[in-house]
């Protein structure tokens, strides 16, 4: 496609022998489209060229030359003004939508670095609550966009599966066995266990103590502990694929903090090697006091690892394994200090500097209900197999009401419920913390999943009342110059820059806002047009248009991990 930024940006360097990179970094795209397409604040210049920025206005546009992709150049308050060819815009847009279908906005952005999404991590025995979703639904969108824009993306799953609350769980199974059937609903049976021997363990140190056995007798490999803990590993696993199945999203790696337990010696040993290590009342320590950061403990006076260990060794070990650009943690914000430690610490491990840039902590805010923040203790967390059943339902209902005649309810409002909640995530940036709210997530008018997917659907409508899709050579460009038309053409335009933005900021919310934006920019030009015409070249145009958004709209959303129903 034609790259309109550029050939400004050539234009302004061909004139003042300043680099096109740093012009390009200048130009911005203005608030409204009176003010043209691009716009050049002069007063960049102002310092190097020693000129007002109005004189360099000036200047810059008696030197610079129109042509058929730049058609006007104006000065407003010393920014200049450029307006592109939208018949050029159309043509390049169209056309390249059609030769892409759904490869459209792919690019090699990536040039087949390699990235690595760590994301979802829930616990073992304990339940993947609201939280866990967020977090599943944001990595699962950021693994997508970073494959389609050919990186080399693996997508891993670092489960809860390691420390003492194993031990805990082996001991109130082996005590109460028999008053649980954990085949059903494990999760919930589990939590009840765990709950119980933990109140057992406050009233009782020698039961505390027995736990701790337990788990030393997991590190010893004691077969039947270790026979446990799996069956744990598995009961919990096949839950979370339930809901995995639902979302639509997949893991390259399942290597969870268990898998790093033989490889945290190493770890100690680089650690010593470098003279970070210090000990300190029986423990091993790396202080981080001079860079505020408190101290990171490798190893506890009894010689047992913990969860930073267990991190540190997995950078590691991703280095060695994948020699990463860039592995990203999707983890909610409390995390930070955990995070800003381990990322510190691991520059002692003797990884290369490249590895070392790469860390990443990509933090997400707080999900709480309407009802407020949610508890364990007082059993007010949402389990989200039930959230995501529950917004199945709740659609399924609304088409019954509705549309009883509907083709394939049940697949259709599966698409739509799972829909609304993904999109419900994505929808603010990522560090917002959020209110989950149903009335929000599923209404079909707002800034919504389903509004999005209403107006997939529409244009599938005028596809079908036509009865056959336009090709390309059908369409008149001239036919689309209307306000409404430029509209979506520059949205389309903008596509593949979106998600370039996405993985620049690891903020999927960038597209989410976009789609919301094309589809209503849709709903304009529905609005404003007849698009089944009486003449066929405009008729044609215009359906070839809404297909052009249709496509688009699927590929964005199918990319944040949602689908298109057919019907709505
Ligand atoms: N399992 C943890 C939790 O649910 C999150 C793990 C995050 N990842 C990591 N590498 N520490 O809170």
């Amino acid at each position: 496609m034609i790259n309109f930024k550029e050939l400004i940006a050539e234009k302004i360097a061909n004139v003042t022998e300043i680099e096109k990179e740093e012009i390009l970094g200048y130009i911005e795209v203005p608030p409204s489209d009176d003010m043209g397409d691009y716009a050049f604040p002069c007063f960049k210049l102002a310092k190097v060229l020693r000129k007002a920025p109005n004189m360099i206005a000036e200047e810059l546009k008696s030197k610079i030359e129109t042509d058929e992709n730049i058609v006007d150049i104006q000065i407003v308050g010393g920014y200049l003004n450029f307006y592109i060819n939208k018949l050029v815009l159309a043509e390049n847009v169209l056309k390249e939508i059609d030769a892409k279908k759904d490869e459209f906005g792919a690019s090699n952005y990536g040039d087949n670095k390699t990235v690595i999404v760590e994301y979802s991590s829930p616990n073992i025995a304990k339940p993947f609550h609201i939280g866990h979703l967020r977090n599943t639904v944001i990595g699962s969108a950021l693994y997508n966009i970073y494959k389609f824009l050919n990186y080399n993306t693996i997508g891993i799953n670092h489960l809860g599966d390691y420390g003492t609350q194993f031990g805990k769980m082996i001991e109130g199974y082996k005590r109460w066995e028999n008053e649980y059937d954990l085949e059903e609903n494990p999760i919930d049976q589990c939590m009840d266990i765990y709950v119980r021997i933990n109140n057992l363990c406050k009233e009782d140190e020698n039961v505390l103590n027995a736990c701790r056995e337990n788990f030393k007798k997991i590190e010893d490999g004691d077969p039947e502990c270790i026979a446990l803990w799996n069956k744990f590993k598995d009961l919990s696993l096949k839950e979370f694929q339930k809901i995995y199945g639902l979302l639509n999203v997949k893991f390259d790696s399942y290597n969870g903090e268990a898998f790093y337990s033989d490889k945290m010696d190493e770890v100690v040993e680089r650690l010593d090697a470098s003279g970070a290590l210090v000990d300190s009342e029986g423990a091993k320590i790396v202080d981080l006091e001079d860079k505020g950061l408190g101290v990171c403990i490798i190893k506890k006076s009894d010689g047992s690892s913990i969860y930073a260990t267990r991190d540190l060794a997995a950078v590691l070990y991703r280095a060695k394994t994948y020699d990463f650009d860039k592995c990203l943690y999707v983890v909610a914000y409390e995390q930070n200090l955990h995070f800003k430690q381990v990322f510190e610490v691991a520059k002692h491990l003797g990884i290369s500097e490249k590895n070392l840039k790469g860390l990443e902590h990509v933090a997400y805010g707080m999900v709480r209900l309407t009802t407020g923040k949610m508890s364990t203790r007082e059993g007010t967390v949402i389990k989200v197999h039930e959230l995501l059943e529950e917004a199945i339902d709740r659609v399924l209902k609304v088409i019954e009401e509705k549309n009883p005649e509907m083709e394939n309810k049940e697949e259709q409002a599966k698409k739509i419920g799972i829909g609304a909640v993904i999109f419900n995530n994505l929808a603010s940036t990522i560090i917002k913390d959020q209110v989950f709210d149903w009335n929000i997530a599923l209404n079909f008018n707002g800034e919504t999943g389903p509004y999005i997917q209403y107006v997939y659907v529409r244009t599938k409508s005028i596809l079908e009342k036509l009865g056959y899709v336009p090709t390309i050579d059908m369409v008149d460009f001239s036919a689309l110059q209307d306000k409404a038309s430029i509209a979506i053409l520059k949205s389309l335009y903008n596509f593949e820059n979106v998600l370039k933005q996405v993985v620049d900021k690891n903020e999927p919310s960038i597209l989410a806002r976009y789609l919301i934006e094309l589809a209503t920019a849709f709903s304009n030009f529905y609005n404003d047009n007849k698009i089944i015409d009486d003449d066929e070249t405009v008729k044609n145009s215009r359906v070839y248009l809404a297909y052009a958004v249709g496509n688009t709209l699927k590929l964005g959303a199918s990319l944040l991990g949602m689908e298109m129903p057919d019907r709505m």
